[in-house]
């Protein structure tokens, strides 16, 4: 479910910006090995990046394409992690969960070698990173987490909702806003706020 936006957005400009087109063409080639490593994934990051495209529009405008792709790529790290915990359908252990939060590390030191834009870096470097403090890697709270990873947090957990997981059946979209909202304190407020205004667009589809 490919869109034209994302046609739009992650196709290489036609003559001049080499190094966008460098970033364009890794982030396509790193997208399609999660399509063919994990269809879930690539479904999941997919919604995640519609999500964090149109919440970039309204608090970091100029680099709301960034958002899109860096969204694309947040799981990256995933690659390294065993079909057992990937794609499993129980319950992790504290040892599995241990295993599943290294594809932060992994996917940053891969986007690091990859000399991928700072925003794409962070986006997969602080996504589960919460507002309140009770993320990781770093535990951060408030706006001591960057900006990139307070948008990831509320669009990757709406896309994780929705999507499901191997242990857990996917919400609608009216249950995964309720989910939310009985947890806000995890969400910075003025992104949540604006997750909710755009919300409505995206029950009815009408973000692409
Ligand atoms: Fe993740």
């Amino acid at each position: 479910m490919e869109t034209r936006l994302h046609r739009k957005l992650t196709t290489a400009v036609k003559e001049g910006n080499e190094e966008k087109n460098r970033i364009l063409g890794v982030i396509d080639t790193l997208f399609a090995s999660i399509k063919l490593r994990d269809a879930v994934t690539a479904e999941h990051s997919l919604i995640m990046a519609r999500i964090s495209f149109r919440l970039a529009l309204i608090h970091d405008r100029t680099n709301a394409g960034m958002y899109y792709v860096g969204s694309l790529t947040h799981d990256i790290g995933k690659l390294a992690m065993p079909d057992t915990i990937l794609k499993g359908n129980q319950l992790l252990n504290y040892g599995e969960r241990e295993i599943l939060r290294q594809h932060v590390t992994d996917g940053v030191d891969m986007l690091t070698q990859l000399r991928m834009p700072k925003l794409v870096i962070d986006i997969a470097r602080y996504h589960h990173e919460r507002f309140d403090g009770s993320g990781y890697l770093e535990g951060l709270k408030g706006k001591d987490i960057p900006l990139a990873g307070r948008i990831a947090a509320v669009s990757d957990t709406y896309a994780t909702l929705v999507t499901g997981r191997p242990y857990q059946s996917k919400k609608e979209h009216k249950e995964a806003i309720n989910i939310m909202e009985n947890e806000r304190e995890l969400f910075d407020p003025d992104i949540f706020e604006s997750f909710l205004q755009i919300a409505t667009g995206i029950e009815k589809g009408l973000i692409e």
